[in-house]
């Protein structure tokens, strides 16, 4: 059954704005598993702007669904990853000067190094997900890498401002599924979803995490976290 992850990390971003204590995003977590999170998703960047160390560590320990912790593949990140022990971990590539990640990965940029980070955290008990568009290429190099899932990037998907233009998205996007999973890769997605674009997405062929934050904290912040994760659940199966 299709899951989904809920990104917290716009509940540290209001935080980090005051440098404060609150909006708490461990307490974010409970309050999104109540309304039936089936995950929960944050992304320490190696600029921290906005979830924390302690934050990855403490819902390490609250998370009572799972875990799936965003990193860039930089020692630094594998090193907590190993520390810290998510239940899975989505490899993503980072710029410091990005508002939020732009694109896919590419795995082929530096397939040996990004080999070994998949063994090192697998090896540890870690599944490990590659972050990347939807690229027959991609896939393969993901496959290579023995790792367990790929999220495909449904930015595009979400960008795309005319009809057909959303058709050829999301028709590139089944593809990518269809490849992923003849080569026994487990398919998540994310980026951009909302509300009002996310059917079209769940109903793909094998799909099993959507990830998603911005439109969830959007609507959070007017009508509370566990009402707008329900509210998602039921946009997933096209009854919102
Ligand atoms: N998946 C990945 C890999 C991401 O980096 C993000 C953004 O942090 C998301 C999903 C969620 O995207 P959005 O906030 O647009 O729903």
């Amino acid at each position: 059954m299709l899951t989904l992850g809920v990104n917290i990390d716009h509940t540290a971003t209001i935080r980090q704005a005051r440098r404060t204590v609150e909006p708490d995003p461990v307490a974010a977590a409970v309050l999104a598993e109540l309304g039936g999170a089936d995950g929960i998703t944050v992304h320490l960047r190696e600029d921290r702007r906005h979830i924390q160390d302690r934050d990855v560590r403490l819902l390490r320990e609250t998370v009572r669904s799972h875990l799936n912790l965003e990193m860039a593949p930089t020692e630094e990140m594998v090193s907590i990853a190993l520390d810290v022990k998510p239940d899975y971990v989505t490899l993503v590539p980072e710029r410091r000067e990005e508002v939020t990640t732009e694109g896919g990965l590419n795995i082929l940029s530096d397939l040996p190094r990004y080999t070994d980070i998949v063994d090192r955290l697998q090896s540890a008990g870690i599944p490990v997900s590659w972050f990347i568009d939807a690229d027959a290429e991609q896939i393969q190099a993901a496959a290579q890498t023995q790792a367990k899932f790929i999220e495909l990037h449904t930015g595009r998907y979400a960008e795309a401002t005319t009809e057909k233009e959303r058709q050829k998205e999301l028709d590139i996007l089944k593809q990518g599924a269809a490849k992923a999973l003849s080569l026994s890769l487990r398919v998540n997605a994310g980026h951009g979803l909302t509300y009002l674009n996310v059917y079209p997405v769940a109903c793909i062929e094998g799909m099993e995490e959507l990830n998603i934050g911005h439109t969830i904290i959007s609507r959070a912040v007017l009508v509370g976290i566990e009402r707008a994760v329900r509210e998602m659940k039921l946009a997933m199966r096209g009854l919102l």
